[in-house]
C-alpha cells in the first residue's frame, strides 16, 4: 500500500511537472541552445547510432536541398507578404530544426553558417521528450532536456548519463508528434500517425519503430550488456530499397489470344504489402506514385495505354493530364499574373496515386501551409489492393504474334515540373521504379 501511494504521487508529480512545461507553439523560445547537449557527446560511446542517424534525413532536416528551398524562397517570403502565416513559417522549426524553435531563434541562420540549427532532429532532442501533450499534432511533445536521457529500456546505466524509461517510447504517438501536421486552416496536411493507427498495423500492435528502427543483436555502448539494440536508419523515401516492392504489382489480360482488330482489357492489381500507413504518406503536397502499362508488339513497336476511367469525384486529378497547377507560388516568389507549371509532369493518361492539396482556388498546391481543402484521397492504404484497367483497341496495322504488356510502378517524391522550376537537385524528382510486372497475349489473323 505504501509503495502504491508512493508511486501514485510520484506519477502525479510527473504528471504536474509535464503539465507546466509548454509544448508545440507554446515553447517557441523556452529554452536555450546551450541545454542540449551535441550530437557528437553521444558519438563516442553510441558510435553506431550515431553513424546511422548521420545518414538518416533526421540528421538533415534543417539542412537538405528541398527542405532549404521551401522554407526559404517559398515559406518565409509567403509570411513576409503575408503576416497570416508567420506563425506556420515559424512553425516549420518545430520538426526541422526543433532546437531553434525552442531556442525562439526563428528564421534560424542559414544551413551555410553552420549553427545549431543544423543539428536538426538531433539525439538529445528526440531523448529529452518525455511526454507528448495531447493527441500527437504539431510538434506537441514536452522536452525535457538535462542529464536524464529517456528511452524504452528500464534499468540502464551510463557513465555519461541517467537513463529512464518513458512509456512513449513505445508509442507510435511518439513519432505522430511530428509526422502529423495541422496547418493554419485546420488542415491535417500530414496524417502519417491517423493513416497508421487507422489501419491493421496499429491493431497488431505494430508500431513505427518494428519497421523505422528495427532491432539487431549488439550493444549499443561499449560498456552495455549484449542486447537487442534499435537502430537508427529511419528508412523512408529517400531509400530506394525502402521503397521497392513497398507495393506488389500484377498484370493479366481477360484473353490470350486476341484477333489483330480486337479489344484487350488488362487488369493490374496493386497491393500494400509492406507499408505501415498509406502510400504515399508524409508530404503528399509533393510525392506521387503512377502506373505506366506499354504494349510492346512482335515488330518491336510501342504502344503506351491510358488508364480507363472509373468516374469517381475528382477523379481528375488522378489521371496524369497537361495542364498547369501550383499558382499560388506566385506570391511568395513576387512573380505578378503567374501562370503556374506543369501539374503532373508524367506522361497524359496515366493513373497517378496521390491526395491533391487544394489552394482556395481550387488549384493543386505545393504550398502545404497554403492548402485550403483536400481532395480525392487516392492512395493505397496499408494492406489495400486497388484495381486498374487498361482497355486497349489494338490498331490495325499491329504485328501478328506475341505482344508483351509490362506495367511499371514508379513513385516520384516530388513532382518533376515543380522541382525544375526551383531548381531542386533531380534526386529529389527522379523517377524511381518500385515495381515492375508483365503479361503476354497473341494477336492472329
Ligand atoms: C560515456 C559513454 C556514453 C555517452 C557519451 C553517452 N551515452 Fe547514452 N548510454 C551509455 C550506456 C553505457 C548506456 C546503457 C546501454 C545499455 O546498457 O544497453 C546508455 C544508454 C542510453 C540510452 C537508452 C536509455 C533507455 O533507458 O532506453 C539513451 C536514450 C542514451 N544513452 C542517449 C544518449 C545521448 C542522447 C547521448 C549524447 C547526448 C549519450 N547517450 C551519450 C553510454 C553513453
Ligand atoms: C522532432 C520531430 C520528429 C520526430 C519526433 C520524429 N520525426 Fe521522423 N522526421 C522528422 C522530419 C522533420 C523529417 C523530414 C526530414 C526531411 O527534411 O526530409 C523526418 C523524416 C523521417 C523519415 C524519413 C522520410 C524520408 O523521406 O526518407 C522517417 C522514416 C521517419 N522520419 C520516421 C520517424 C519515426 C519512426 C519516428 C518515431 C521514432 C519519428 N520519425 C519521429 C521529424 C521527426
Ligand atoms: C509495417 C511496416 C511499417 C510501419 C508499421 C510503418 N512504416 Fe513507415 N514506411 C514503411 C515502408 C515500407 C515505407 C516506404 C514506402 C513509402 O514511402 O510509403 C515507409 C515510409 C515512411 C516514410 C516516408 C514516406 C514519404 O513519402 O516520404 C515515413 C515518413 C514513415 N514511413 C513514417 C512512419 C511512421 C511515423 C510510422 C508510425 C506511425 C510508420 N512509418 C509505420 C513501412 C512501415
Ligand atoms: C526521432 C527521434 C530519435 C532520434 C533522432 C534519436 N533517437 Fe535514439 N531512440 C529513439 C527511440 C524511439 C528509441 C527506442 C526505440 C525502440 O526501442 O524501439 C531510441 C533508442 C535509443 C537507444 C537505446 C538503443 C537500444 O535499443 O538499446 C540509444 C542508446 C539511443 N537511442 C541513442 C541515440 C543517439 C546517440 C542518437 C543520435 C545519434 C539518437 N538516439 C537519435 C528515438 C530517437
Ligand atoms: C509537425 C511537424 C512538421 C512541420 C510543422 C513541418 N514539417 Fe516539413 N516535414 C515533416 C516531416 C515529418 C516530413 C517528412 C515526411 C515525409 O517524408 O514524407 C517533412 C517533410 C518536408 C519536406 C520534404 C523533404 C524531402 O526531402 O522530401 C519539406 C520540403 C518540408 N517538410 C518543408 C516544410 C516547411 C517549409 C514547413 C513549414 C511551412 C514544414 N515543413 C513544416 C514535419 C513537419
Amino acid at each position: 500500500m505504501k509503495t502504491f501511494v508512493v508511486s501514485l504521487s510520484l506519477i502525479l508529480s510527473v504528471i504536474l511537472q509535464a503539465a507546466e512545461i509548454p509544448a508545440g507553439e507554446h515553447a517557441l523560445g523556452t529554452r536555450k541552445y546551450a541545454d542540449f547537449e551535441k550530437p557528437e557527446a553521444c558519438k563516442s560511446c553510441h558510435t553506431a547510432i550515431y553513424r546511422q542517424w548521420e545518414q538518416a534525413m533526421m540528421s538533415q532536416a534543417y539542412t537538405h536541398h528541398w527542405d532549404e528551398i521551401e522554407y526559404w524562397d517559398l515559406a518565409v517570403p509567403h509570411s513576409e507578404k503575408d503576416p497570416f502565416f508567420k506563425e506556420a513559417a515559424d512553425g516549420c522549426n518545430g520538426c526541422h530544426a526543433p532546437l531553434a524553435y525552442l531556442a525562439g531563434d526563428v528564421p534560424p541562420p542559414r544551413p551555410s553558417e553552420n549553427s545549431r540549427a543544423n543539428e536538426s532532429v538531433s539525439c538529445d532532442l528526440c531523448h529529452s521528450i518525455t511526454a507528448v501533450a495531447a493527441d500527437p499534432v504539431n510538434f506537441n511533445w514536452v522536452s525535457e532536456p538535462g542529464r536524464t536521457k529517456y528511452g524504452a529500456k528500464e534499468g540502464l546505466v551510463s557513465p555519461h548519463h541517467i537513463t529512464e524509461y518513458r512509456d512513449i517510447y513505445t508509442q507510435a504517438e511518439y513519432c505522430g508528434s511530428c509526422h502529423n501536421e495541422m496547418n493554419p486552416f485546420g488542415i491535417m496536411v500530414k496524417s502519417t500517425q491517423i493513416e497508421w493507427a487507422e489501419g491493421p498495423y496499429a491493431k497488431e500492435g505494430v508500431p513505427c519503430f518494428v519497421c523505422h528502427m528495427p532491432k539487431a543483436p549488439g550493444r549499443s555502448a561499449p560498456m552495455a550488456e549484449e542486447g537487442m539494440v534499435a537502430q537508427h536508419v529511419f528508412l523512408g523515401a529517400h531509400n530506394e530499397a525502402k521503397l521497392k516492392s513497398a507495393i506488389e504489382l500484377s498484370i493479366h489480360p481477360d484473353e490470350r489470344e486476341v484477333p489483330y482488330d480486337g479489344t484487350v482489357r488488362f487488369q493490374v492489381e496493386l497491393f500494400n504489402a509492406k507499408a505501415g500507413h498509406k502510400v504515399p504518406t508524409g508530404s503528399v503536397e509533393d510525392r506521387i506514385l503512377w502506373l505506366d502499362v506499354r504494349a510492346v508488339a512482335e515488330d518491336g513497336r510501342e504502344y503506351h495505354l491510358p488508364v480507363d476511367l472509373k468516374n469517381f469525384e475528382g477523379e481528375n486529378f488522378t489521371v496524369a493530364s497537361d495542364e498547369l497547377a501550383y499558382i499560388d507560388m506566385g506570391v511568395p516568389l513576387g512573380i505578378e499574373n503567374f501562370e503556374g507549371v506543369q501539374r503532373d509532369g508524367v506522361p497524359a493518361g496515366n493513373r497517378i496515386f496521390r491526395m491533391p492539396y487544394l489552394d482556395e482556388n481550387g488549384i493543386m498546391t505545393i504550398q502545404q501551409w497554403n492548402t485550403r481543402s483536400l481532395g480525392v484521397d487516392y492512395r493505397i492504404a496499408p494492406r489495400e489492393t486497388k484495381i486498374e484497367h487498361f482497355t486497349w483497341s489494338m490498331p490495325d496495322d499491329i504485328a501478328f504474334g506475341f505482344v508483351t504488356v509490362t506495367a511499371r510502378l514508379y513513385y516520384q517524391k516530388l513532382v518533376k515540373p515543380v522541382a525544375d522550376f526551383l531548381k531542386v537537385p533531380a534526386d529529389e524528382s527522379e523517377a524511381i521504379l518500385i515495381n515492375e510486372a508483365s503479361t503476354t497475349i497473341e494477336v492472329y489473323d
